[in-house]
């Protein structure tokens, strides 16, 4: 008896969605703020649970290993970025909007690093002109025109190369597959400079970020370590005092839900271990979804339901548009019914309201009796969400961005018609 209760209430509340934001969504009329003007089938919000975040985060920051960075490109909501701000998390941006963005939520420019392949000379400079003074620098022409623009403003920043190591054959790079990626550059490449030709920069570290949403602290420490040996060997050839070392980001979260979570306390534990082994005064990490995927919820309703030849299908009122990461990782969003129901569980093949193929959530179970209207939520949206998408194919309505804050829910955007952006 006790064993079909926990297997119900599994059912109807997963592990990933918080109590009370089950809870707010049952009661719905809370998002309805613009009720009358929204058209209930067509829409699919976010929402974001800030005080979960916030436990989170502070989590996060109980060490004295890891200065941490927040990927801006996982999710650039205000609030989020205020939320992370207020923890002590620096930011990394990666275009000028998301460093508008940052500076927008009172952020100083010194709390600010810059990564990214496609940074021209005018942007390197506009971003020092607005006080940024930390870079990672891609390129050897980015390194050139870095150091011009410090030497035109009298300033000097500090830098880190990006290196992009080789594995042995058959072992698979996992953020660019066997791939060469333009996310920096190989140690032969920057073995050609010497760091005394920029004297307008101060070249004190490397960064290096390979691997994507990992689940193993046993595989990530194993790729940590294979890093410290070129990074180090890489820096006293070229001049470098090496006195930061940033790993980027990749700390994954459990889209599939397969019970595999990475152990922070190791991580910090494993960090200490690498900060050691190279040397290092500091030693930073750039996180998106390991700080922001789980406290965020995405909500749509299905529009259709039926059989086709010998499969179940649903589609949904938003789909890729809204949610894109299932097309390009073929990783589906958990997600679950809102309505509670005891019938058994089918698997569905669950569709957004674009016209192509791509433009599907998974293979998912859901109670038989799932019918038109029922709302879905989908759970770990809270990073690589409403600004991965592809929002303006087919002019559906731009999804809308609640936040939870203090148990209360705040509209912070406003689902929008297609005529919002339609010339
Ligand atoms: C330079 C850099 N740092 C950090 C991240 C964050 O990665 P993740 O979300 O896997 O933590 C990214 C993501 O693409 C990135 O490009």
């Amino acid at each position: 008896m006790k064993a079909r209760q926990e297997k119900l209430s599994a059912r109807f509340r997963p592990n990933w969605l918080n109590p009370t934001v089950l809870k707010v969504l049952k009661n719905r009329h809370q998002l309805q703020v613009n009720a009358d003007e929204i058209d209930e089938d067509e829409v699919g919000f976010f929402l974001y649970d800030l005080d979960a975040l916030e436990q989170h985060l502070s989590e996060l920051m109980q060490q004295d290993v890891i200065k941490l960075w927040f990927a801006v490109k996982a999710n650039p909501l205000s609030r989020v970025i205020t939320t992370l701000a207020e923890q002590g998390f620096n930011f990394d941006v990666a275009s000028q909007g998301e460093l508008s963005q940052v500076l927008a939520q009172n952020v100083a420019a010194k709390r600010i690093l810059n990564t990214g392949p496609a940074k021209s000379k005018r942007q390197m400079k506009a971003f020092l002109q607005q006080g940024v003074n930390t870079f990672v620098v891609e390129s050897l022409l980015q390194l050139q025109w870095l150091n011009e623009s410090a030497i035109e403003l009298d300033c000097k920043p500090q830098v880190l190369l990006r290196v992009q190591l080789q594995w042995p054959d058959g072992e698979k790079n996992p953020l660019g597959g066997t791939e060469v990626t333009p996310f920096g550059l190989s140690c032969d490449e920057w073995q050609t400079i010497n760091v005394s030709d920029f004297p307008a920069l101060n070249i004190n570290g490397l960064h290096i970020f390979q691997w994507g949403n990992m689940l193993s602290n046993e595989k990530m420490f194993h790729l940590w370590s294979q890093m410290v040996e070129p990074l180090t060997q890489l820096a006293e050839q070229v001049g470098i005092k090496l006195e930061v070392l940033d790993l980027g980001g990749g700390l994954g979260v459990d889209y599939l839900q397969k019970g595999q979570t990475l152990s922070w306390q190791q991580i910090v534990d494993d960090l200490a271990k690498i900060k050691a082994r190279a040397g290092v005064k500091e030693l930073w990490l750039e996180l998106g979804r390991y700080a922001v995927a789980e406290s965020g919820y995405y909500v749509t309703s299905v529009v259709d339901k039926k059989q086709n030849f010998q499969q179940q299908q649903l589609v949904l009122a938003g789909g890729i548009n809204h949610l894109l990461r299932p097309a390009i990782t073929e990783q589906a969003f958990p997600a679950v019914m809102l309505r509670e129901s005891t019938e058994s569980l089918v698997n569905f093949d669950v569709h957004g309201p674009l016209c192509t193929s791509l433009d599907k959530l998974g293979r998912l179970a859901f109670p038989q009796d799932i019918a038109v209207d029922d709302q879905l939520v989908f759970g770990l949206s809270g990073a690589y969400g409403f600004t991965e998408s592809m929002p303006f194919f087919l002019c559906h309505q731009i999804a809308a961005e609640y936040v939870l804050k203090n148990g209360e829910v705040e509209l912070v955007r406003a689902a929008e018609p297609a005529a919002w952006y339609l010339r």
